[in-house]
């Protein structure tokens, strides 16, 4: 399904909607949410945030498990994606901390972490809504291009590509790691519903690769043409080459 907005603000409504309706439908029994980082999905988040605060939405019974992390930088870094989705939605809203995980990017053994990470997902019941962004070189989570189709939650390395994109976060290109753990394409397609939101001309060329291309490991998040419930959001500057 692919919903095009006339803004980025509109883009970010109709991804709130999405969450609010999964939210209110899983009702008490709880609903595990699949949180992205990046810049694409913060306006879904604010607005989230002015949902809960205006009193109508309620995550008490959501927990959530975060698509990726870097290695090596410490949790409370800044740019740690544990630090990041903390700061950008969920210490704003009434989610348990406790239930909001993410990848162990510190551990001694970040392949073993990888793995214990997939197995808790699977553990928790499997995620029933997964927010994404994409990268402008197609990657979803951090599985950067020629990841397998069917790859679980491991290691990997950066793309030089998506190192300097993601350097504006940073002081310094240097300063970005280049080793992270991210959820597999296998890991991410086993979400029960899938939204991912995309704006601007910058994800112009991902986006019509992921919707209108060939399902290729060249651009990962094609993966998700196999998926059979994922609506793709998009304002009309990452809408213009479809
Ligand atoms: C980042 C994240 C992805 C994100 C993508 C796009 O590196 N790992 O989850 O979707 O790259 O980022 P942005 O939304 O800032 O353009």
């Amino acid at each position: 399904e692919i919903v095009i907005a006339s803004t980025p603000e509109d883009a970010a409504r109709i991804v709130a909607d999405r969450f609010e309706q999964a939210i209110a439908a899983a009702g008490e029994k709880g609903i595990t949410l699949g949180l992205a980082t990046g810049s694409s999905p913060v306006a879904t988040y604010q607005e989230l945030i002015r949902r809960h605060q205006a009193g109508g939405l309620s995550f008490a019974h959501a927990r959530a498990f975060l698509l990726d992390e870097y290695v090596g930088l410490p949790r409370a870094h800044e740019q740690s994606y544990y630090r990041f989705i903390r700061d950008q939605f969920t210490a704003h809203v009434d989610i348990d901390d406790a239930g909001v995980l993410s990848p162990n990017g510190e551990a001694a053994d970040p392949v073993a972490a990888a793995a214990a990470y997939d197995a808790a997902i699977g553990e928790a019941g499997g995620v029933d809504l997964q927010i994404l962004g994409i990268g402008s070189n197609g990657h979803i989570g951090f599985n950067e291009p020629t990841s397998s189709l069917s790859s679980r939650t491991r290691v990997k390395t950066l793309t030089r590509r998506t190192v300097e994109d993601n350097a504006r976060f940073f002081d310094t290109v240097d300063q970005v790691p280049v080793h992270v753990i991210t959820q597999g394409l296998g890991t991410i397609g086993e979400a029960r519903r899938i939204v991912l939101i995309a704006t601007g001309e910058g994800k112009a060329d991902a986006v019509a690769a992921m919707v209108e291309g060939a399902l290729s490991a060249f651009c990962p998040a094609s993966s998700l043409q196999l998926h059979p419930a994922v609506t793709v959001v998009l304002d009309e500057a990452a809408a213009s080459k479809l």
